[in-house]
């Protein structure tokens, strides 16, 4: 007979091994399935944020941070280097290291939850008995079933028509995130989110990079003012960024990759580099899965059809994460990954689509939630704006790192916090205040009252929400 489970999770990605462990936790008999594979052919959890997102791209960040404060930020510190060098061999190695380290990590905690991972491919079979039959092929092959299935499959790199990906010189977020040596230039097509990280990050180690975005506007998801801010800042960092192109051809030749396009004046350019990142969004995965055996709905891009609670066509048959709409965050899949675990258990899980945090880990960091000026404008929605610089914040300067700044949008009439929008030092970090603010309904008036650690860059959150009320004490 087949090992049976309550509740089993075919994809072990932030979506995936989460929603196993909270299934485990209330009770169910769980088991999660991931076909991701190390370099030893052994398992490899955590999906594309462990092992070729999140984790490995912040680990680069962080060496290439490192490099470019070595060279040009030190000295102002009174600290010399002399003969600063970089083994990208042994940064990669590191990057590698911290990957494993969460790969195991998730091992241990499917241990410790009691959650039965399968390493292989997970299928459906059939419905069967008021329960769904699933294939696990791996190293052996077996039938188990499951009452509960949830699709947690995430997503794959999206390819430009006529240039497929090689890893060599065509590299998606997986080459990328593995370069064997600084490229002397690299072309990057798509400025979003992969294309300014990991542009940033091979800049700072001395390639000559070019991103080739085919909207008008940068950072079109940004609230305007911080997209302005940002695009200032980073052609001051070397990062060449043209708006408005088309591109039309790619060629990929033995000693580098040529890109034809047609810039924003109409002109027809040629841009020659040593690599070529491409990232231009990335596509739901049902490859392998076989929905059709069940009959489970996809749409026309491929994404596997759920209503706001994450069910789909099918009883008993949930799906979460980057395979469904929404935007692609390892937080948002993992925020699905509990509330589907607790509906399963008949509680009220619940995501709130409105307080869900963006971050941009370059340099400085971008981080907003809620809504961007642009949108209140065009809900016709009356707000008042607060904003404060780094530059006059304390810590900032003591760090020496004053870029940018923290901009408050409230209601104008309940003075409810709307949006906050932050560009500059540790945005990642400071954006949790902010969410928490908002998840509770706060005003910035309660944020303006609140008392703040002296000297911290929280400070400067503080002063944006009393400037909603033209009230900065410190600019
Ligand atoms: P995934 O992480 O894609 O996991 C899906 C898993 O399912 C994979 O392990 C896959 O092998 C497995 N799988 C697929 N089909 C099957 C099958 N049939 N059987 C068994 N296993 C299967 N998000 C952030 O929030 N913050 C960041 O800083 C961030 N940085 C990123 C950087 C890069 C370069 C990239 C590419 C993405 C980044 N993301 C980031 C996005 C984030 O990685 C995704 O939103 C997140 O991984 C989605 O989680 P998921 O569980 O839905 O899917
Ligand atoms: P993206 O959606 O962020 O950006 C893609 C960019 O490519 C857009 O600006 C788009 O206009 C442009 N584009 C599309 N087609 C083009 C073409 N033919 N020519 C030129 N430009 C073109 O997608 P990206 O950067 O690939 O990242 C995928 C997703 O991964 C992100 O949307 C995000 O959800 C996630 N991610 C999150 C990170 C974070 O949270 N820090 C980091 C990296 C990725």
């Amino acid at each position: 007979m087949s090992k049976q489970f309550d509740v089993v999770v075919i994809g072990g990605g932030p979506g995936g091994y989460i929603a196993a462990i909270r299934a485990a936790q209330l009770g169910f008999n769980a088991a999660c399935i991931d076909e991701w594979k190390n370099d030893k052919g052994g398992p490899a959890p955590g999906g594309t944020c462990t092992n070729v997102g999140c984790i490995p791209s912040k680990a680069l960040l962080q060496s290439s941070e490192h490099f470019e404060h070595a060279g040009h930020g030190f000295a102002d510190h009174g600290i010399s280097m002399n003969d600063l060098k970089i083994d990208i061999a042994k940064m990669i190695g590191r990057k590698d290291s911290v990957v494993k380290q969460n790969n195991d990590g998730i091992l241990y905690l499917f241990k410790k939850n009691k959650v039965t991972f399968f390493h292989g491919r997970g299928s459906f079979v059939a419905a069967k008995d008021g329960a769904y039959e699933v294939k696990v092929a791996g190293a052996t092959e077996e039938t188990i079933t499951a009452k509960h299935v949830i699709v947690a499959t995430g997503s794959n790199a999206r390819q430009l028509p006529g240039a497929p990906f090689d890893e060599v010189n065509i590299l998606s977020n997986d080459g990328a995130l593995r370069i064997p040596a600084v490229p002397k230039k690299l072309g990057v097509i798509g400025s979003g989110v992969i294309g300014l990280e990991m542009g940033s990050v091979w800049r700072r180690l001395g390639a000559e990079v070019t991103i080739l975005e085919a909207l008008p506007a940068f950072l079109g998801a940004a609230d305007e003012s911080v997209a302005k801010e940002a695009a200032k800042v980073f052609k001051k960092q070397g990062l060449n960024i043209e708006l408005g192109v088309k591109i039309s051809g790619v060629e990929n030749g033995k000693s580098g990759v040529t890109v034809k396009y047609t810039d924003a004046k109409g002109a027809e350019q040629s841009l020659a580099v040593d690599k070529l990142i491409v990232s231009i969004g990335r596509v739901a995965n049902t490859i392998g899965l076989n929905p059709e055996a069940v009959g489970l709905k996809l749409d026309e891009r491929g994404a596997v059809v759920v209503d706001d609670e994450c069910k789909t066509n099918l009883p008993n048959v949930w799906a979460i994460g980057d395979v469904v709409r929404g935007p692609m965050l390892a937080h948002k899949a993992e925020e699905e990954g509990v509330a589907v675990a607790e509906r399963i258990a008949g509680q009220h899980g619940h995501v709130n689509f409105n307080t869900i945090p963006w971050v941009i880990y370059t340099s400085p960091e971008i981080a907003w939630v809620g809504k961007t000026e642009q949108q209140l404008k065009a809900d016709g929605v009356a707000y008042k704006a607060g904003q404060f610089p780094f530059l006059a914040n304390g810590r900032a300067r003591a760090l020496g790192d004053t870029t940018g700044f923290v901009k408050f949008l409230a209601d104008a009439k309940t003075d409810e916090i709307l949006g906050v929008h932050i560009i500059g030092p540790m945005a990642s970090e400071l954006i949790s205040e902010a969410v928490v603010a908002m998840e509770f309904k706060a005003s910035a008036e309660d944020i303006a009252r609140i008392c703040h650690a002296h000297p911290s860059l929280s400070e400067a959150t503080k002063e944006a929400a009393l400037a909603v009320d033209k009230r900065t004490l410190n600019f």
